[in-house]
């Protein structure tokens, strides 16, 4: 029988080392220390920047497999969750790992939304932001600012405490998105209504006007829980990793959260889908779509919305997306952008350039037209990613602080730069040094 080892010849030195190879394809990193020219050598370690193929964690929360499109929470696939779950049912099953029976929903159901409600103080620091403040910076700074009205967060190892951080955590972001986005617009606040749904709820802090009365519409409150299910985890993207490297120091979850937002802000994380609406408006019209193909092709342009670091095949969440888009605009009319989309795809779905490299549609590809459609500017796009992802960053965090294998997140470093110098007097340096830019071109 096959030995699960993996043996290794250092040339260097003539000898052989033999490295257990575990789970059908993982090596320990630290295994390679072992590997030295003399007693007194560090040993090898490997470099991977941006962690390209380097796991972090063992997890049991969600599974991809990019080659195949497969995307699952805790063993069952998005498109099943999609169908016929909710949001707060699947941040149920993401959080504690199972789905729940009725009795523990109910008890979920009422936990989050027992803390739905904020602290009037942090309404106040809302009313501090400048009118045309983005909604992720708010987002970012009130998230944070939650750890110092609950100091007791601090006692991460307190299971009791986990839990009802990770309900808070649930409960408020949605009350902190909304009154972000109401703050933008110059509108009051609205107060949770927690006989509405998670999601009619959010509805409501968002769009209530003078209502007695209001009453999300159903197709749009569906559609969007749909796509906070959609949103709710991604194993280790960038936020989750933010989430787990910072909440290694062991700071509160709250800071922890406020470090995920923060990663989410970025262009290239929860910022995607407004690249793709800026796009498909650039592009103006789906006669225009072959020229900007080729322009793509020639190297000038990205497709947004396109491509993916681990899937290499079509995200199965774009699928979803697709078709949701197509119930919201039977309610709120057809976005003409996805004219655009749809001759996008059409094309490239055909063109070796992209079939070659296995670029197809990724989520953010029709997530921007059906947020546009429901009238969310597009700043709003990643605090609309940042809600669900909340259940997702908290699970990652609670398995990271019960793994007994992980420490605080410190990785190495191969050092380039100079070798011991000897300090000089200014006066005595060399010139020429009187514009800083002569000096450094790092900052
Ligand atoms: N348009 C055109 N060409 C592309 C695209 C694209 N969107 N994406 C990748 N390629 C090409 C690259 O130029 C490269 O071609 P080459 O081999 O001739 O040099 C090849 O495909 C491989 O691309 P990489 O950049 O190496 O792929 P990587 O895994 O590093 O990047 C990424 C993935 C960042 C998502 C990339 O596909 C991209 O920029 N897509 C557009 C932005 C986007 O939609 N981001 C959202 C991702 S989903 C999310 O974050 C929720």
């Amino acid at each position: 029988m096959a030995k699960e080892t993996l043996t290794i010849t250092d040339n260097r030195t003539g000898k052989q080392y033999e490295i257990p190879v575990e789970e059908g394809g993982v090596i320990r990193a630290a295994a390679l220390r072992d590997i030295k020219t003399s007693a007194d050598d560090f040993g090898l370690m490997s470099y991977d920047p941006s962690f390209t193929n380097t796991a972090s964690c063992r997890s049991r929360i969600t599974y991809i497999d990019g080659d195949k499109g497969i995307l699952r929470y805790r063993g069952y696939p998005i498109e099943e969750l999609a169908e016929k779950s909710n949001y707060l049912e699947v941040a149920y099953l993401i959080v504690k790992g199972e789905l729940p029976d009725r009795g523990h929903y109910a008890a979920w159901e009422g936990n989050i939304k027992t803390h739905t409600m904020i602290h009037e103080n942090i309404k106040k620091f809302m009313e501090g932001f400048r009118y045309d403040a983005h909604p992720m910076g708010m987002l970012v700074s009130t998230i944070g600012a939650l750890s110092t009205f609950y100091p007791e967060a601090a006692q991460i190892t307190d299971l009791e405490s986990r839990r009802l951080q990770t309900r808070r955590l649930i409960g408020k972001v949605p009350t902190l998105a909304a009154f972000a986005y109401r703050h933008t617009r110059g509108l009051p606040y609205v107060y949770p209504q927690n006989d509405l749904s998670y999601t009619g709820n959010f509805l409501s802090m968002l769009f209530r006007m003078a209502e007695r009365d209001y009453q999300p519409n159903p197709v749009l409150e569906h559609a969007l829980d749909v796509l906070f299910i959609l949103h709710a985890d991604h194993e280790q993207n960038c936020s989750a990793n933010a989430m787990r490297s910072v909440g290694s120091s062991q700071v509160d979850p709250y800071s922890a959260v406020a470090a995920a937002t923060a990663a989410l802000y970025g262009p290239l994380h929860g910022g995607a889908n407004e690249a793709v609406i800026r796009m498909l408006v650039e592009i103006g019209s789906p006669k225009n779509v072959p020229g900007f193909i080729k322009d793509v092709k020639a190297g000038k342009r990205r497709l947004m919305g396109f491509g993916h670091r681990v899937y290499k095949n079509y995200d199965p969440r774009a699928k979803i997306v697709k078709k949701i888009a197509y119930d919201v605009f039977k309610v709120t009319g057809l976005n003409p952008l996805i004219d655009i989309s749809l001759e996008l795809e059409k094309i490239a779905l055909e063109d070796d350039y992209f079939v070659s490299r296995k670029l197809y549609p990724n989520v953010d590809f029709y997530t921007g037209v059906t947020y546009q459609a429901m009238g969310f500017p597009m700043t709003m796009f990643p605090v609309l990613f940042a809600i669900p992802r909340t259940s997702g960053w908290m699970a990652q965090w609670a398995e990271m602080v019960r793994d007994p294998e992980q420490k605080i997140a410190r990785p190495r470093q191969v050092y380039v730069g100079e070798q011991t110098r000897r300090w000089t007097p200014l006066e005595q340096r060399p010139e020429p040094t009187m514009r800083e830019d002569a000096v450094s071109d790092e900052i």
